[in-house]
């Protein structure tokens, strides 16, 4: 026994806190507060409307919401990665698409460039970013490229001090409202991933075209297009890290998404349970609340469940980005977590409400049109499991 370290220091120096900081606590109510008051009410008609909400982003841009993570020296407020799901998760709660909305600009845009750019580039497009003087947009999959993302086939010709990007990309978040695009092109096929370099594109330089899609199931106010790159002239100084290295800047790129879809699901759910919680009080059948019926209580817990699990996996995977250590496991079990428990907890509130969880009288309807495509988007509920399986196994199931 001599050599073995004492049981309670080595228990010590291992342990797990759930507490969050007065900091942490002071910006959760901070994003709370002004997601009751200033994006929940106006959510319905947003919906019904397609109406993207800009009112809503100027209204969040002075309080720092639009640069959360990013170091105040660049425009941002510093938060750390678990007061950045603790605020996303907030907004996610109200309404998820503006939660998408910010999610691009902040996750897959901002972090991207604060990681990859240069002292210039950072001091050029994130204080802009920051203050949403400008909305960035995401530009990875296309018409015929989607969990595949090494098969790219939008081109990027090198010509002279510039580039010419050619080809189209699909499902961009925030694409047509945006005037900077973070685009992602291949400049030696041959090279299959290690081809791919990344660009950033300025829209009143390098007018790259939009066309906003209709028609979607949910995320009805946040804007998807595709984007037009039709001969777009980039200087090669709009290159975001080195040639080549586009693909894995964009993998980078989505492990930070992934982190902000998995939070924002998280506000679904925990959405869900309040508005189920109000109804099953208020609502009565056989002569009591209807949550007074074994049958609604156990809905309910289920969805207590379920969303106590995602919101620790959530704060888990900020932990190990606070920490700076490898997240992409466990970002991926909470995408996956948290995404499938919001969808099941959005169907289990529609339950609850019977009819009138039907209608859009009652927003549980959104709450599950909305939570669908988070088992889509930024890597599908498959993509992540087959990235955690090789993680299990050390076996490659992808293609
Ligand atoms: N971080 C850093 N580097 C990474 C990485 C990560 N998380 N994941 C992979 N890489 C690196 C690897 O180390 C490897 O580098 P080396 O060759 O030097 O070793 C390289 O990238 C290739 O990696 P893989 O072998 O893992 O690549 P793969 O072909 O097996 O594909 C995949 C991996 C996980 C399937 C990936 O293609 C993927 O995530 N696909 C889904 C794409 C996706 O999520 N799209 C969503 C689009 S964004 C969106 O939805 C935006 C919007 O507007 C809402």
């Amino acid at each position: 026994m001599d050599g073995d370290p004492p049981l309670v220091s080595s228990l010590n120096s291992t342990t797990v806190d759930f507490d969050l900081s007065p900091e942490q606590q002071s910006i959760r109510k901070l994003a709370k507060d002004f997601a009751d008051k200033e994006i929940a009410p106006g959510a319905r008609e947003r919906d019904r409307g397609e109406t993207f909400p800009k009112d809503v982003l100027r209204k969040m841009a002075p309080l720092g919401l639009l640069g959360g993570p990013v170091p105040e020296k660049y425009g941002g407020i510093g938060l750390d990665f678990v007061s950045h799901a603790l605020v996303t998760e907030e907004v996610g709660r109200a309404d998820s698409s503006v939660r998408t909305t910010l999610s691009v600009q902040i996750s897959l845009v901002e972090m991207t460039i604060l990681k990859f750019g240069t002292e210039e580039q950072k001091q050029r497009w994130l204080p802009s970013l920051c203050k949403g003087e400008i909305i960035g947009c995401f530009g990875l999959t296309e018409p015929e490229v989607g969990s595949d993302a090494t098969k790219l086939r939008t081109t990027a010709k090198r010509d002279g001090d510039s580039w010419v990007l050619r080809g189209r990309k699909m499902w961009i978040s925030n694409g047509s409202v945006s005037k900077l695009a973070l685009v992602f092109a291949q400049g030696d096929p041959s090279k299959e991933a290690k081809g791919i370099t990344a660009f950033v594109l300025e829209r009143d330089r390098q007018s790259y075209g939009s066309q906003a899609l209709h028609g979607k199931l949910g995320l009805r106010s946040s804007d998807s297009s595709e984007l037009i790159l039709d001969d777009v002239r980039v200087p090669d100084a709009n290159r975001l890290g080195e040639i080549g290295d586009g693909f894995k800047i964009a993998m980078t790129a989505l492990d930070s998404g992934r982190y902000s879809v998995a939070a924002g699901a998280v506000g679904v759910a925990q959405a869900c349970i309040d508005a189920s919680v109000q109804y099953a009080t208020t609502r009565k059948t056989f002569g009591k609340p209807i949550a007074g019926h074994q049958l609604v209580q156990e809905l309910i817990a289920d969805m207590v469940v379920e969303t106590e699990a995602a919101r620790l996996l959530v704060w888990r995977a900020g932990d190990l980005k606070d920490k700076g250590r490898p997240n992409t496991r466990e970002t991926s079990i909470a995408k996956l977590y948290a995404s499938e428990a919001a969808q099941r907890a959005a169907d289990n509130a529609i339950q609850i409400h019977g009819g009138y969880g039907f209608s859009d009288e009652f927003p549980v309807e959104r709450y599950w049109r909305d939570a669908r495509v988070n088992r889509l988007y930024e890597g599908t509920t498959q993509i992540q499991k087959l990235i955690i399986g090789r993680f299990a196994t050390g076996i490659d199931a992808i293609g």
